[in-house]
């Protein structure tokens, strides 16, 4: 089989995929169920009916696009990834793997390649957790991770439920049917930007999988105190914004001092009640991620953080209610998927390296149902989740060529 990328053609549509954003260039800010993601996912229908293949879309949005193989009662293999991008994000993250499996399957067919298991490419819903506040919304619940119920009432910032937002987008339909059923997969493979630097820096083709470090997402509801930034005086203040300062800094102490390299801690949501200069902060929302390879010692970090806000609520005389919004173990890559990623990169001598991804992503949820594993393409300076986020048309080529060759052995 003569595998061919249309190296050129998947540059422009990425291209084209990055001008659909809430942010003007080279800003993408794509944000789930809103008109952006909508018409993102518009033109990525567009796309794949112009490839022929069938489209399915369940009641959360997340969607499955199907080149039926020759025996379609078998479990097919996966591909995908997301397309909705945090706030001033750039144009790489999630979207390699949609368009890049696009162009895997439209390669393969141009190839006369017969899948024999069918392959299917799928657009995750909400990868990110800007909306909601948990990241892999569709994964976690294609995978049974999240609950059907309480998916539904998960809220926006502006108290509107995940069912409300989606059911405006016209996503009917109950949750409770979105579980794929048990073998629904034999495989599934992401592609994906690796968000890190060592691939570059070691002038590594690709990166291969091995498993994904363990998320968990904090939220803290700090009250205090309002009042008037001249009147009241420094000594009897309850500024709830320095409680959240201070908590801040002990869940940048509590991920440095876990004894490990791979602990890292970000509280990157600080939203300040009623935020106005001349008003002393009476509530604040903050929002932190606290991410680990080694569950235990994440765990740990989550109790530490979680005791310093009681001392600080003490304290301070503030009342701090501290929400853990999602914890998950980390996930492991499945050896056949990662035997079929080897070969493939040998196929086409392209350099590998087995990594642990630090990101999360789908696959971390579909690892629960299916064997599963990804592919990274290096990335300028490993930088990512910023709109200077940059991948080479060659190496998005290269790793979707190698991706083709996966999925063509894994569905033949
Ligand atoms: C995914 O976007 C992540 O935050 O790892
Ligand atoms: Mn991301
Ligand atoms: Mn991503």
């Amino acid at each position: 089989m003569k595998l061919h990328i249309d190296k050129d053609r998947l540059a422009r549509e990425l291209d084209q995929l990055a001008s659909i954003s809430d942010a003007p260039a080279p800003v993408v800010t794509r944000v789930v169920f809103t008109e952006a993601d909508l018409r993102a996912r518009a033109f990525l229908k567009g796309l794949c009916s112009e490839a022929g293949l069938q489209i399915r879309e369940d009641a959360v949005g997340n969607t499955f696009v199907r080149w039926v193989g020759i025996e379609p009662k078998l479990p097919a293999v996966g591909t995908g990834s997301h397309i909705d991008a945090i706030p001033n994000a750039g144009r790489f993250d999630g979207t390699v793997g949609v368009l890049g499996g696009l162009e895997a399957i439209r390669a393969l067919a141009r190839a006369g390649f017969q899948p024999r298991r069918s392959i299917e490419l799928v657009i995750f819903t909400a990868e990110e957790p800007t909306r909601f506040g948990v990241g892999c919304l569709g994964s976690r619940l294609l995978s049974g991770a999240l609950d059907a119920s309480a998916g539904g009432r998960l809220k926006d910032r502006e108290g509107k439920t995940l069912d409300d937002v989606r059911l405006a987008a016209n996503f009917s339909g109950s949750l409770d049917h979105i579980r794929l059923p048990d073998k629904y997969y034999h495989a599934f493979v992401e592609l994906h930007i690796e968000q890190g630097p060592i691939l570059e820096q070691e002038h590594i083709d690709l990166g291969i999988v091995t498993a994904i470090a363990a998320p968990a997402g904090m939220r803290f509801w700090i009250e205090g105190e309002g009042g008037h930034a001249g009147a009241v005086p420094m000594a009897d203040r309850q500024d709830a914004f320095l409680a959240a300062a201070e908590i801040a800094l002990c869940i940048e102490s509590a991920a440095k001092a876990s004894g490990g390299s791979d602990t890292v801690a970000t509280t990157g949501v600080c939203d300040v009640f009623p935020g106005a200069m001349n008003s002393i902060p009476s509530q604040v929302r903050m929002e932190a991620d606290v991410r680990d390879i080694d569950l235990a010692r994440r765990d740990r970090v989550l109790d530490k953080i979680m005791a310093a806000a009681e001392q600080v609520a003490a304290r301070r005389r503030v009342s701090v209610t501290t929400e853990v919004l999602n914890a998950d173990p980390p996930g492991r890559c499945d050896p056949m998927v990662i035997t079929a990623l080897t070969c493939a990169c040998e196929a086409h001598r392209a350099s590998s390296k087995r990594m642990i991804s630090r990101a999360y992503h789908d696959s971390l949820f579909m690892s629960l149902i299916a064997p599963a594993a990804m592919l990274f393409i290096p990335c300028r300076g490993g930088v990512s989740h910023r709109p200077d986020e940059y991948a080479s048309p060659e190496a998005i080529a290269r790793g979707t060529l190698v991706l083709a060759e996966a999925l063509a052995s894994l569905s033949g």
